[in-house]
């Protein structure tokens, strides 16, 4: 079998970390790498860190607007697919990168593997709401990490075969969690001491594009009482520069700025946190796995069973419900969620068994028996 891997951006290379190397065990993985995110501490020091195998093309495809990334990778992975003629494509997750790998591939009548398959924040707002909807509904094979998200997709009628492996961001966490808890490196850098501080991640675009809710984001981490770890993401220090909102940041004495961390230090940090404050996706998880209280800075989370864990509390930019949600004490309990750290075997399989005989059930003519039995619209759908 033989599989083009379409990567791209930072959570992506985590994810690629669990699954590349045992791919390569089983069948013929190119990697391709649109370069959506290009600087080294955004992309190369995860290839070296965590293992992954180089890429064998890099496109560099970084910088636009979502529509000009998207277009520009459409047009540069057509030619990439019809030269290599894989037996499937394999995406993860929701970026841009995934939505190019994964339409190219079905205008090209390749099927799709989904990794992260029915993730729903339910806010169409957000980029990465549309990119996985629209990945989900051309993929062959959705691979869920929570049987939240393969509801999401029954209820959507998704065509592809639907299966819950579990999370691959979760077999790296705990593969590096407890190596990076000993680590104490990157606190010392930071000049910061274990349970004294928070770490902080922040980059979404409907916090940090918009200068008014910039503002409040920055007026949320002054307030903060203990020692605040900030890695600035490279849209979020661009935003912060332009807003001339930076310097209040750099000013603040109890505030530590860094450039993007690579995962081992951002690990280190992470683990020996008070809290984590973030309105990352993967970084809600990782919390999770560590055992770090997480706060998010969203008031919307595809996450949702680290909130009803009690672990998580969204309180989108709101300061005083930040600093309450900082004052909760620890739940007492915390039950395995997204897995048991095989994932990426899980995604292996997966992939073996669907080129073993049933890609076809999904993908060309509608030939589906669910899709045939799908009912017709409902009274109320028609025009
Ligand atoms: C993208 C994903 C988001 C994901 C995030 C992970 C989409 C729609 N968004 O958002 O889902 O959570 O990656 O971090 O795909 N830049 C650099 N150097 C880099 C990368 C980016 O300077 O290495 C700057 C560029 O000016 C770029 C901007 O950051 O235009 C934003 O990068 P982009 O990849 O478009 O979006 P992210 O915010 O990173
Ligand atoms: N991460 C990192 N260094 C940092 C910030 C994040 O290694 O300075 C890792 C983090 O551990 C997680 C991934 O990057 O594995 C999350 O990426 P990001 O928050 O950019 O994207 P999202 O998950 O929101 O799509």
């Amino acid at each position: 079998m033989k599989v083009v891997t379409v990567v791209g951006n930072r959570p992506q290379f985590v994810k690629a970390a669990a699954v590349s190397r045992r791919l390569a065990e089983h069948a013929e993985e190119v990697l391709v790498h649109t370069g959506q995110h290009y600087d080294a501490a955004m992309s190369a020091v995860f290839f070296d860190e965590l293992g992954v195998p180089r890429p064998a093309l890099e496109l560099q495809l970084g910088t636009g607007s979502n529509t000009e990334q998207t277009a520009r990778m459409l047009s540069a992975l057509a030619p990439v697919l019809a030269d290599e003629r894989p037996d499937c494509v394999l995406v993860y997750g929701d970026t841009n990168s995934a939505l190019a790998g994964g339409l190219a591939a079905a205008q090209a009548q390749i099927p799709v593997a989904h990794v992260e398959a029915g993730m729903r924040s339910f806010d169409r707002a957000m980029p990465e709401e549309l990119n996985r909807v629209l990945i989900d509904h051309l993929s062959s094979l959705l691979l869920c990490s929570s049987a939240a998200s393969a509801a999401h997709l029954r209820a959507e009628r998704a065509v592809g075969r639907v299966e819950v492996v579990g999370d691959v961001m979760v077999d790296v966490a705990l593969l590096v969690q407890p190596r990076a808890r000993r680590d104490d490196a990157p606190l010392r850098d930071a000049g910061v001491q274990p349970g004294g501080y928070v770490l902080v991640t922040a980059h979404r675009p409907g916090n940090v594009d918009d200068p008014g809710r910039l503002g409040r984001l920055v007026a949320l981490l002054l307030a903060l009482p203990l020692p605040a770890v900030l890695p600035v993401h490279p849209r979020t220090a661009a935003r912060l520069e332009a807003a001339g909102l930076l310097d209040g940041l750099v000013a603040a004495e109890h505030i530590r700025l860094t450039p993007p961390l690579g995962y081992l230090a951002f690990t280190a940090l992470l683990t020996r946190a008070r809290a984590m404050l973030t309105d990352s996706g993967g970084v809600q998880k990782e919390a999770y796995l560590a055992g770090v209280p997480c706060v998010t800075l969203r008031d919307t989370t595809e996450w949702t069973e680290t909130v009803e864990a009690g672990w998580n509390v969204l309180v989108d930019l709101d300061t005083d419900a930040a600093l309450r949600a900082l004052a909760r004490p620890r739940p007492a309990v915390r039950p395995p969620l997204y897995g048991d750290g095989q994932a990426g075997e899980r995604v292996v399989d997966a992939l073996l068994g669907a080129h073993s005989g049933s890609w076809s059930a999904v993908t060309g003519r509608c030939t589906d028996e669910r899709r045939r039995r799908l009912p017709g619209p409902r009274q109320s759908e028609t025009l």
